[in-house]
């Protein structure tokens, strides 16, 4: 199924559009699985999302799950809990028992394995969203091109290695993310606009990258852009 591109002028245009998707999707009557993605893209949308109100989300029913975090303490400045925490989920009324972090300031290999039973247990191992946000070597999620292994893992959780850095992850597997409802990508700046045009036009070294082998089972790809990200479209 060809990838849904939606590409805006900013960040709130990007955000507004968000919340009207969200109040769409989520029910007052069920649990919302919401997995959130990392890195720097993500600050300002969520920051921007969680300001507005109208229409209104029912964040009570929503449970956040990380897509990925570095291995450091959750007050570390990399983290992506930290950065969800201050952007998003602080600025929300959400209980703490829907808040599932993944621990990155426990040893990663008894962490995978706690996490992925959180992700089976609470999830069936079925987000309803993932947001993804992208590398521009074209990883997503931690799953980085030299790493292409954990996209096919049968396991829930990954420890992936950060190739330039050397930093310990923690990441869900692309069995995870392609047994998801819906991925949204979330994707802005200049620097992205090349490798995007790549993965959506399945050219250069297209097949290389892990955010192209970003194929849910049960729906398309939305990719949410600003119009730097998508000036090659
Ligand atoms: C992370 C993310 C990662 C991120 C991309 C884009 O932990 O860094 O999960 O996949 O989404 O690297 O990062 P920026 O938004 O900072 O460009």
């Amino acid at each position: 199924m060809e990838p849904t591109i939606k590409i805006f002028e900013n960040d709130q245009e990007i955000a507004d559009y968000l919340v009207h998707y969200l109040s769409r999707v989520i029910s007052p009557d069920n649990f919302f699985h919401l997995c959130l993605s990392g890195g720097n893209t993500p600050k300002s949308i969520f920051s921007l999302i969680s300001n507005v109100k109208k229409p209104v989300i029912p964040w009570k029913n929503v449970v956040f799950y990380w897509g990925d975090e570095r291995c450091v303490s959750p007050d570390h400045p990399d983290s992506n809990y930290l950065m969800a925490k201050n952007s998003l989920i602080d600025k929300l009324d959400i209980r703490e028992e829907c808040i599932f972090r993944i621990m990155g300031e426990s040893n990663p290999e008894i962490e995978k394995e706690r996490y992925g039973k959180i992700i089976q247990l609470n999830t069936n191992g079925v987000f309803d969203l993932v947001f993804l946000g992208l590398g521009t070597d074209g990883h997503t999620a931690s799953i980085f091109p030299n790493q292409m292994r954990i996209l096919e893992s049968k396991k829930a959780c990954a420890i992936a290695i950060h190739p330039d850095t050397g930093q310990i992850r923690i990441t869900i597997t692309g069995n995870i993310i392609n047994k998801s409802n819906q991925v949204i990508f979330l994707v802005t700046g200049s620097e992205k606009s090349g490798i995007i045009y790549d993965i959506v036009n399945k050219t250069g070294d297209w097949i290389k990258y892990p955010a192209s082998h970003v194929h849910p089972e049960k729906g398309n790809v939305i990719w949410l852009l600003d119009k730097k990200a998508g000036s090659m479209l």
